[in-house]
């Protein structure tokens, strides 16, 4: 019973946190499978953030129980935000379901792993203090590892389920950060990237996010430094010195902007407005030469009008973000947002979606053409996966670029002429 298939939704913290499951179950004596039909545990790490994103896991719980079925000492458990987010009535509902674990319950994970072969298990209790700070990750192959900075979030937007599924904000300590950092160094990764759930917001000790970034960029050995996802309004003059100074910090930022309309953002409770979201914007573009910057929007949230999602529309046209992850409002129980009547009807917000998508599509592929021509630096991760002949590299602002295969090795920078691009990826060649 110690072959365990874990399966990942949602955000890169969630890969990370399953990283960190997979080493405390390896230490544990625990092997890793690549797929369910060789596993004696099969692990779910799930999102809450939005309905549909419960909804599939649901549906993969009952394929899952199906499975069960024909092997019943098979362990099936839920981890996650939807396991913190449903709790035990996730175990009621879900036949088959052996074991329920929060995101704060990782650390006891191969000890909850035996109590549930022999009875259900759900462990949802919030951890303040929980940082998994001293806990090593077991990573994946590739070039870039995420580290977490920060736990949890505080800000309480009232759309949003985290707060409620992965609790209180809490940093990670600089020295352990800066420990994991120069161990995934050794460990031959070349870029890492920095998470938190408002990543920026993070201190400690007297120290913010700006000597966070500082500190990580100087790290010997380290080619790239990014992060995700800051908040607008922790984007201090600071950081953005930092990100101005180049290096190994790339000109590469995502910023959720949620919606252009002052009203809306008042709804969510975001803590900014428009002009102060805009302020940023300028100041970062103005700071870092070549900057990308992508965003998060939310359409249909409750009260949206056709002049708000009219902002919203003109900003993202006017503002050119290289990407923008584009989101219909979900509902979420236990947000402060979920008790308001939904004004955006489910036909006008599937609209409002589509027309952003368009926009954005259209507004994606002209800031690629932009490059166009240009000389970049390109870090590159391997062959690429739909075309061997084809090698796969990040820009620094983290654009996908392709170049023909001369066996350029992982981890090496190239210097590429831009040659053709499309809304997704460039296309380039060596110089
Ligand atoms: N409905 C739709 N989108 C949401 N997001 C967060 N909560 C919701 C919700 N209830 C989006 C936000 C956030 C991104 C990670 O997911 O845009 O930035
Ligand atoms: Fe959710 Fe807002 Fe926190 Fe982001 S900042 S995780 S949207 S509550």
């Amino acid at each position: 019973m110690k072959r365990v298939y874990l399966e990942t939704y949602g955000c890169q913290m969630n890969e990370a946190d399953s990283e960190l499951m997979a080493g405390v179950l390896t230490r544990a004596g625990f092997d890793l499978v690549a797929g369910p039909e060789d596993a004696d545990i099969l692990l779910l790490n799930t999102c809450a953030v939005r309905e549909h994103a419960e909804q599939r896991v649901l549906g993969r719980i009952t394929d899952l129980a199906r499975w069960k079925a024909r092997r019943p000492d098979v362990l099936v458990g839920v981890t996650g935000c939807m396991a913190q987010h449903l709790r035990g009535r996730l175990l009621e509902h879900a036949r088959g379901l052996d074991l329920v674990v929060g995101a704060d319950a990782y650390r006891d994970l191969p000890g909850l792993l035996e109590r549930a072969a022999r009875e259900p298990v759900a462990v949802v209790r919030p951890d303040r203090d929980e940082t998994y700070g001293d806990l090593e990750p077991r990573r994946g192959p590739g070039i870039r590892a995420w580290v977490p900075v920060q736990r949890g979030c505080d800000k309480f937007c009232t759309y949003c389920v985290v707060p409620f599924t992965r609790g209180r904000e809490r940093s990670l300590p600089l020295a352990d950060v800066l420990r994991e950092i120069r161990r995934v160094v050794a460990a031959g990764y070349r870029e890492v990237v920095l998470l938190g759930q408002t990543v920026n917001s993070w201190h400690h000790d007297g120290h913010d996010f700006a000597d966070l970034l500082r500190a990580a960029g100087s790290v010997e050995g380290l080619l790239r430094v990014r992060f995700i996802s800051p908040h607008p309004a922790h984007m201090t003059d600071r950081v953005i010195a930092v990100m101005a100074e180049g290096g190994p910090v790339c000109p590469q930022v995502h910023l959720p902007l949620q919606s252009a309309a002052d009203g809306v953002l008042e709804g969510m409770e975001r803590g900014y407005t428009l002009a102060q979201y805009h302020e940023v914007v300028v100041k970062l573009r103005a700071a870092v030469p070549d900057l990308a910057l992508s965003t998060d929007v939310i359409v249909g949230f409750p009260g949206e009008t056709e002049a708000d999602f009219r902002r919203t529309v003109d900003y993202l046209r006017a503002t050119r973000f290289d990407g923008a992850f584009l989101f219909k409002y979900s509902a979420r129980p236990d947000t402060r947002a979920f008790g308001r009547p939904e004004t955006v009807p489910e036909p006008e917000k599937n609209r409002r979606l589509a027309e952003v998508i368009g926009l954005q599509h259209a507004v994606s592929g002209a800031t690629n053409d932009r490059w166009i021509g240009r000389e970049v630096e390109a870090l590159v991760e391997g062959p690429a996966r739909r075309d061997p002949a084809q090698i796969y590299a990040r820009t620094r602002q983290f654009k996908a670029i392709v170049f023909p295969n001369d066996g350029t090795p992982a981890g090496t920078l190239r210097n590429l002429r831009v040659t053709a691009a499309t809304p997704v990826t460039l296309l380039g060649e060596p110089v």
